[in-house]
């Protein structure tokens, strides 16, 4: 089995500092940067934009992973992709027309994917498997960090790996919500290619041996 791609989140990080908790993913050997963005309608928080992700692009080299929770995403992908977002991901329950979201985020020179939330099965996003470069199957309502991984949605992760196995499209698969050193080793077997962690990542004085764990290194 592959090791997992590890993107810890800045939503769990101090924001008086985002500068040092980019560098700090950088130096525990992480691979992406988790950018969430939250407006206020599509999850009750508010975090930050597309400027945000422009000023923290010189403090580290990663990639950096937008996940757009917001209703409108089409509003913010030009300016995410100015700002250097490497990935722009959005809710396929906040956008109405997801093949032209994906098409014009490509169109941009970006990789595109699509996210759903616990309640919102696969079935609902198999039409859009052949163009999206990534499907993040979120294990908690998103919103707020420290939540717990809901076990039910990595049956999830197998759907999605056996249809791509069967060559329906060629997407990464990715996890976000409640991933932990507790609860890495089943999220590595239902079959992921990108672990998102936010507070256990910048909890964890030991960073870069955390991110070994989940790798399952
Ligand atoms: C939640 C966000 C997550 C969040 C995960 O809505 O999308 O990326 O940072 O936090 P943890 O890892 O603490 O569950
Ligand atoms: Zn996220």
């Amino acid at each position: 089995m592959k090791s997992p791609l590890i993107a810890p989140s800045v939503l769990a990080a101090d924001f008086s500092r985002l500068a040092e908790a980019v560098a700090q993913i950088d130096e525990a050997g992480a691979d992406w940067v988790h950018l969430d963005v939250m407006d206020g309608k599509f999850v009750p928080p508010l975090t930050f934009g597309p400027k945000m992700a422009a000023d923290l692009r010189p403090h580290c080299s990663s990639v950096f992973d937008v996940h757009l929770m917001v209703f409108h995403p089409e509003n913010l992908i030009e300016d995410f992709a100015r700002a250097g977002a490497d990935y722009i991901t959005f809710h396929t329950e906040a956008v109405i027309h997801s093949h032209r979201l994906l098409g014009a985020i490509q169109d941009l020179g970006k990789k595109a994917g699509i996210s759903i939330v616990p309640s919102t099965p696969v079935s609902a996003i198999e039409p859009l498997l052949p163009y999206t470069d990534l499907v993040l199957v979120m294990t908690v309502n998103p919103g707020y960090g420290g939540q717990s991984l809901i076990p039910d949605c990595l049956e999830k992760v197998r759907t999605l790996a056996a249809l791509r196995s069967r060559g329906i499209g060629e997407y990464l698969i990715s996890i976000d919500g409640g991933v932990s050193r507790l609860t890495a080793s089943l999220i590595r077997e239902a079959g992921v290619d990108v672990m998102v962690t936010g507070s256990a990542f910048f909890d964890d004085p030991d960073k870069a041996g955390l991110v070994r764990e989940l790798k399952g290194e």
